[in-house]
């Protein structure tokens, strides 16, 4: 009986802890066709608005996973409280791990490439480059493919468009949208369509997932729409470990790259 309940906790523990993730808001979904794996996927976004200063931590991104959706590629583009960056990302949901790429401050309004490339059956591993195009500056890095519990390695195959992190609606991008633009995705090399389907985690501030057509999704909110629960807030922070020590760093990390940027400008 006890061992039975373990197993039951076990099993709902492993349900629970995938993607999509507790913390993600909207988001737009796609998979390459069966047998096929992910070689290539980019797309184009504009830096928002700033949302007013706060302890508020909250990223629009895309990225791939792969089809037991524990291995998570991702160009990011966070908000810390007090500025914008970008970098790339790679979360392991087992064992857990996290690899960030270095971090550069971004300003409002800077255009964003992200791509995310397969460097072939041979390497098992993806490229991964967040480029702000305004300033040229681009951060990337190399992350190898998982081995499945098989002894094969895994195949990337699902496609995610999302905005993430539970924060109070005033302190979100004051332009409520942001257009995901240009996405190109090839699965074996070949360029497909993504038939998107959208989909809501946490339903807060009214965010709303919208497939414009397979090359563009937009991602809509509400600055003065229906408030998060406390529930969600503390849902949303259990699933970014160390949320809050993190986040007082990264807005310590944000003003020293600020500074030794605007002094490289000089
Ligand atoms: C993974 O992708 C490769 C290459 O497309 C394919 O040959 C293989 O069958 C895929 N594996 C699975 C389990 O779908």
């Amino acid at each position: 009986m006890q061992s039975a309940l373990i197993v039951v906790a076990l099993v709902a523990a492993v349900v629970v802890a995938q993607d999509p993730a507790p913390g993600w808001l909207a988001y737009a979904t796609a998979s390459c066709p069966a047998g096929t794996r992910i070689t290539h996927m980019e797309a184009k976004w504009t830096v928002g608005q700033n949302p007013p200063q706060s302890f508020a931590f909250f990223s629009p991104w895309f990225g791939i996973d792969t089809t037991d959706n524990l291995n998570l590629l991702q160009p990011v583009n966070p908000w810390f409280g007090t500025g914008w960056s970008m970098y790339t990302e790679y979360y392991q949901w087992s064992p857990s791990h996290n690899k960030d790429s270095t971090q550069y401050s971004v300003s409002a309004g800077d255009q964003l490439f992200g791509q995310i490339t397969f460097n072939g059956e041979s390497e098992q591993s993806y490229t991964l480059k967040q480029t702000d195009v305004t300033t040229g500056q681009t951060s990337e890095m190399v992350i190898p493919v998982q081995v499945g519990s098989d002894g094969q390695h895994k195949n990337y195959t699902v496609q995610y468009i999302v905005y993430e992190k539970v924060a109070q609606c005033n302190q979100y991008p004051p332009d409520q949208k942001v257009v995901f633009n240009d996405i190109k995705v090839l699965c074996n090399g070949v360029q497909v369509q993504p038939q998107w389907t959208t989909g809501i985690v946490e339903q807060v501030c009214d965010f709303k997932a919208n497939a414009i057509s397979p090359s563009q999704v937009e991602i809509t909110w509400n600055i003065d729409g229906v408030p998060p629960t406390q529930k969600a807030i503390d849902h949303s922070a259990q699933s970014a470990k160390n949320y809050r020590v993190d986040n007082v760093a990264r807005y310590r990390d944000i003003k020293k790259m600020k500074k030794e940027q605007e002094k490289k400008q000089h």
